[in-house]
């Protein structure tokens, strides 16, 4: 008898993903696949669509043909309620932040846990103190609003709220935007720990080259709306594709 293990589909799916705004087309037949525990990095210029990508994965956006598949769903298909099941097990940093401004940093960190936990006010600020620890924000910081902050601060709150739940799958939308070199490497360092210790499967849409080298298992190079090469980070840095090496330019860093 055979013992080869049945292969688990993937957690995210694209299939031949088409989305327009007016006469034009970002994403033209995108394809790729992530499976559990896997990191898929993002690359592309500017205006490609990677943001794009993200937000159909959270079912924010509907594509016009094609599927995209999260866990076996189609976020953009489900009921509210079931795409609010789906969302728990979804960490997101957006490319801005999008921190509430209303709310101090400890309390947009909390949120996801208020929303999506039945945890006490003291696990909670548990929780969020560890988070803000670990992306290296400081105690005199956390009762600040958002306007009181630095762009790069913004960015690092936004990701202790994307992982606060400890999700199944995160969305990193350029973690290291904003980041000075020592930073952007403890924040690159977290998220493979992230990986590594919870089987996190994740996008990171990224420019920096040590970012991905540290946490991508492959990138994807994303040109007129495809999957142009997708490698993992040692075959794609050191492809000769011409598209790709116009990309990187002559010191990718
Ligand atoms: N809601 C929207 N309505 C209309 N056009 C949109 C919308 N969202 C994105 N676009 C367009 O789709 C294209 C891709 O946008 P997207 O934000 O995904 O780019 P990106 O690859 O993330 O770029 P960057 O690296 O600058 O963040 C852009 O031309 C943008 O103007
Ligand atoms: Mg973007």
């Amino acid at each position: 008898m055979s013992s080869t293990k049945p292969i688990e589909p993937p957690v995210i799916r694209f299939e031949e993903v088409v989305k327009s705004f007016g006469t034009q087309r970002v994403l033209d037949g995108l394809t790729f696949e992530v499976r559990r525990g896997q990191c898929l990095a993002i690359m592309g210029p500017s205006g490609t669509g990677k943001s794009v990508i993200l937000r159909h994965a959270v079912g924010l956006m509907k594509p016009d043909a094609g599927r995209v598949l999260v866990e076996g769903q189609e976020p953009s298909k489900l009921k509210p309620r079931e795409l609010a099941v789906l969302r728990k097990k979804i960490g997101f940093l957006f490319q801005e932040g999008a921190l509430i401004n209303w709310l101090s940093v400890r309390d947009n960190v909390a949120l996801p846990l208020r929303e999506n936990t039945r945890l006490s006010e003291a696990e909670i600020a548990t929780k969020v103190e560890e988070k803000l620890d670990l992306v290296r924000i400081a105690k005199q910081s956390f009762d600040k609003m958002p306007s009181q902050i630095s762009g790069g601060m913004k960015k690092r709150v936004g990701l202790a709220r994307a992982l606060v739940t400890e999700p199944e799958i995160v969305l990193y939308d350029e973690p290291n935007a904003g980041l000075d070199p020592e930073i952007s490497a403890s924040i690159n360092d977290l998220i493979r720990e992230v990986q590594v210790r919870l089987g996190t499967t994740s996008i990171v849409v990224e420019h920096r080259v040590a970012c991905i080298k540290t946490v991508a298992d492959e990138v994807l190079f994303l040109e007129k709306g495809r999957a142009h090469l997708q490698l993992p980070p040692k075959e794609f840095f050191s492809s000769s594709d011409p598209r790709l090496r116009q990309f990187l330019g002559p010191n990718p860093d």
